[in-house]
């Protein structure tokens, strides 16, 4: 990657929540592309062996490095990254990407043959090196707890949490919760959540969508004045999926959709909580955090 320029240090956000088809690749590509529109330089590291963000930003799985490479590689973690230099692949401007592809199903076997390698630390040096070339880096992670998801959450500086309105979601969300205080009270005591997005809610909201509101808006603060969930929620609308695939943004797709506003508000956001969690005073509300957790 010839264009990257120092002088930057990244917020390193981790987007998850091991249940499956909960929004974190369509949050994750939409909020970065968001802040891009707020000229802010990003870059996704797609952790899945899905490769879905990878795929509905229509960037290659195959033939380019990839993050199994930024992993494993001994060559320098920039040559991982596609940026808008390349010709073949249109990301937009001043989003970039080091895909995901099935390799990183190898990855077991990788760490079974290099036994010296401290899986979850695995991301540490990787993401260090990126940090000066962007404003927030974005991971986004696998359903279920993978091979990526521990040492995905232990280079991260915030993890933000995906849910739709689901039978399953409260309980999902208490998993996930409880995933990251065990790092908070281990091995990544300063990791922060930032907050939950709350995503695909249909108008009129539904019974489910009121009751996860509800749950929520019930489960105490990460903060003194700032609850778990996002006050942006996402609406449901196939815009979304549509834009997913022809490969756009919402900002590239249906920029004057109601749901591309969204976006942008949700990134202001999580640019003021950013900015209240990371002061210096701050300390992980676990006791909160922990209630979620247990419902
Ligand atoms: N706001 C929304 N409105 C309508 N559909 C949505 C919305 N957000 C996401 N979707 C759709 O929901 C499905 C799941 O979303 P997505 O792939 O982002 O979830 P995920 O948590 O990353 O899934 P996985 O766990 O498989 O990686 C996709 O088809 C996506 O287009
Ligand atoms: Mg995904």
């Amino acid at each position: 990657m010839k264009e990257l320029r120092e002088g930057r240090k990244a917020h390193v956000i981790c987007v998850g929540n091991q249940k499956g088809g909960v929004g974190k690749t369509t949050n994750c590509v939409q909020l970065a592309a968001a802040f891009t529109e707020q000229g802010k330089k990003c870059l996704i590291i797609d952790l899945d062996m899905t490769a879905g963000a990878t795929k509905s930003l229509k960037a290659p799985t195959q033939g380019w490095n990839d993050s199994f490479d930024l992993i494993t590689g001994p060559e320098n973690a920039r040559d991982a990254v596609i940026g808008n230099d390349d010709p073949d692949v249109q990301l937009p401007p001043n989003l970039h990407l080091v895909p995901g592809s099935a390799r990183l199903r190898d990855l077991d076997q990788y760490l079974h043959e290099h036994e010296w390698i401290v899986h979850q630390d695995m991301l540490l040096g990787p993401v260090d090196q990126l940090r000066n070339y962007y404003d927030l880096i974005f991971l986004d992670t696998p359903p279920q707890s993978t091979k990526t998801t521990i040492p995905a959450l232990k280079a991260s500086d915030f993890v933000i949490l995906s849910a739709m309105p689901d039978r399953l979601a409260i309980e999902a969300l208490g998993e996930a919760i409880q995933q990251i205080i065990t790092a908070q009270n281990g091995p990544h005591p300063d990791l922060v959540l930032l907050g939950v997005i709350l995503c695909s809610i249909p108008k009129p909201k539904t019974r489910l969508a009121r009751a996860l509101i509800e749950s929520l808006a019930q489960a105490g603060e990460i903060d003194t004045g700032v609850p778990i969930k996002f006050d942006t929620e996402i609406s449901r609308t196939v815009v979304l999926q549509e834009a997913t695939q022809t490969g756009q943004t919402i900002f590239q797709y249906a920029p004057g959709h109601d749901v591309a506003a969204q976006y942008l508000e949700l990134a202001e956001e999580v640019e003021r909580r950013i900015a209240h969690l990371s002061a210096e005073d701050y300390e992980p509300a676990s006791e909160d955090q922990e209630d979620v957790a247990n419902g």
